[in-house]
Order: structure tokens, then sequence, then C-alpha cells
């Protein structure tokens, strides 16, 4: 009898980013000589939303951990958009910053394009800027968003050939799936992809999944993606993380991605783990960012 083996390799998020971590270190002790002191980042957090709380405390901590400056920027749940706008306006200012986020979502009570409009474009080190957008789109220098410019830098370092496969991207935000779509149908290595951008109001979705090469997944919705919407060899890259409440886990919760793992990887030749995929890979494109803006 055949024995069944494990046939896909994992797309390792935390070990790529760890890898690429010790690199930033070293150039963060160069900026430091240079300019006397090291590259600074701070991140805005506005209300109490828990996971928004997590993400920017990894940041904060990403930071320490490369020798980077960093502030965290707490405001209340009820700052007014004035309030808001006046804070951002002070931190463009500051020349001991080299950049910082504004953690989404914001209260709704807040704009977040107005809010990203008043981010100087040369501190927009998320690279949500409008003029960041139009760079990147344009294929000209800028700051990439952190998200879709991780999946990329994955994919590079496992030495995941692109050009000329099919990548199909699935959900549309200005966050991941319309930058990452751009990113992978751009002339440069990884990209050269024919792109297939799918969404909400995508017919037959199983139908086009099952034509990726490429797959990645970014649509917020927790498992998805199942065995039967993908094909034999495909390369899965699961943007999802969403905590499930799980009695029989001592944390009280599990996560999941918006692919079901375990029918999905018997499948896959290459797939992100969730945690440990794409996560990790988000904030060291993050602490990139801060480093090119510090060089700047
Ligand atoms: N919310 C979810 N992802 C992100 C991100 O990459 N940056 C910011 N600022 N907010 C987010």
């Amino acid at each position: 009898m055949d024995q069944q083996v494990a046939a896909y390799r994992l797309l390792d998020g935390k070990r790529c980013s760890d890898s690429l971590k010790e690199r930033i270190a070293i150039e963060a002790a160069e900026v430091k000589l240079m300019r006397g002191r090291a590259p600074h980042l701070a991140a805005v957090l506005v209300g109490d939303d828990g996971a928004s709380r997590t993400y920017v405390e990894a940041k904060v901590k990403a930071c320490e951990s490369v020798g980077f400056r960093s502030t965290l920027v707490r405001l209340p749940a009820t700052t007014s958009e004035d309030a808001l706008l006046a804070r951002i306006d002070e931190l463009n200012r500051d020349p001991e910053l080299d950049g910082f986020i504004v953690q989404l979502p914001l209260p709704k009570h807040i704009d977040a394009d107005k809010v990203m409009l008043f981010i100087d474009p040369r501190k927009d080190v998320d690279g949500f800027h409008p003029v960041n957008v139009g760079n990147m789109v344009l294929g000209q220098p800028g700051f990439l968003p952190a998200t879709p410019a991780g999946i990329v830098e994955l994919l590079r370092h496992y030495g995941v050939a692109t050009s000329g496969k099919h990548c199909v991207v699935v959900g549309r935000s200005n966050i991941v799936g319309t930058p990452v779509s751009i990113l992978m149908s751009r002339n440069a290595e990884p990209g050269n992809c024919t792109v297939t951008l799918a969404h909400s109001r995508t017919r037959d979705l199983a139908s086009i999944t099952r034509q990726a090469d490429i797959l990645i997944i970014a649509a917020g919705k927790p498992e998805m993606i199942t065995g039967d919407m993908v094909k034999e060899g495909v390369v899965v890259v699961d943007v999802g993380i969403h905590r499930i409440e799980d009695a029989t886990r001592k944390s009280g919760f599990r996560l999941l991605g918006d692919a079901r793992f375990s029918e999905v990887a018997a499948k896959a030749s290459w797939i992100t783990p969730v945690p440990g995929g794409v996560g990790p890979m988000t904030i060291v494109s993050l602490l990139q960012n801060t480093l090119k803006a510090a060089r700047q």
C-alpha cells in the first residue's frame, strides 16, 4: 500500500522574518552611527479594539527587537477627527520621527480616507497615502503597503516561481487584495503573473480559484476556501486570521485562516501557516519601510 506523505512545504513567515530582522538590526545600527539616532517608528491607536491593540503591540515589540526606537500613541475612542488630525500634524513635523502608522479600523465618526491623506507621504510607512499608492501603481519609488510587500518577500525568500503563473487574489481591500494584485502583475521578480482579482460579487468563485497556480486569500472569512476549491500543486498564501472560541483550548480560542488548512494543504505545493505565515511578514515590511524612511 502506498504511504501518504505530506507533499506541501510551509511558507514559514516566522522563520523568514527572523532572518530578515537580523539584517535590519545591522542596518539600524549603521543608521544610528551615521545619524546619531536609531530609526524611530510611531504607531497611533485610536480606541480599544482588542485585535488592533495586539497588532500594534506586536509592531512596537518588533521595533525593540531590531534596535529601533518606537512610540505608541494611544488615544481614546471618543477622539474627534480634528483632534486626531492635530496629533498627526505634530507627528508629520517631528524631526525625531522617521515614520508612523495610524492603525485601522478607526472609530466610525472618523473619516479614514481623510486621515490617510493628512499623513506626510515621506513618513507614510504603511504606504496608504494616495501618493504612495500611485507610485506603487506606476512602479515608482515609494513605500509599499506592508502586507502585500511581505507576501512578495515571502515568495522571494522561498524561491517560488511566479513568472507567467496564474495568480488568483480573493478579496479587493485597499490594504491587501487590490495592492497585492498590482504587485503580482508587475514586470518584476517576484511578479509577472497573470492576475485575477476575485471578490464578493464574483460568480462561481470555485471555478476561478481552481485555476490558480498561486492563490492569495484575503477575504476575511474563516475557512472559506476548502480543498475542493483548489488544484493539485497550488501555492497558497492565506492572509486571514480569525479568533474562534474553542473551550477545549487552554487559551479559550484557536486561530483560523481564510483557508481550511488540512484540506487545502493536502493539495498544495506551498502554503502559509496561520499563525506564523503572513502576519510576521507584515511586521518585517513595516520595519523595512521605517529603515528606508530613516535613510532618506
Ligand atoms: N489594519 C489591518 N492591517 C493594517 C495595516 O497593515 N496597517 C494599519 N495601519 N492598520 C491595519
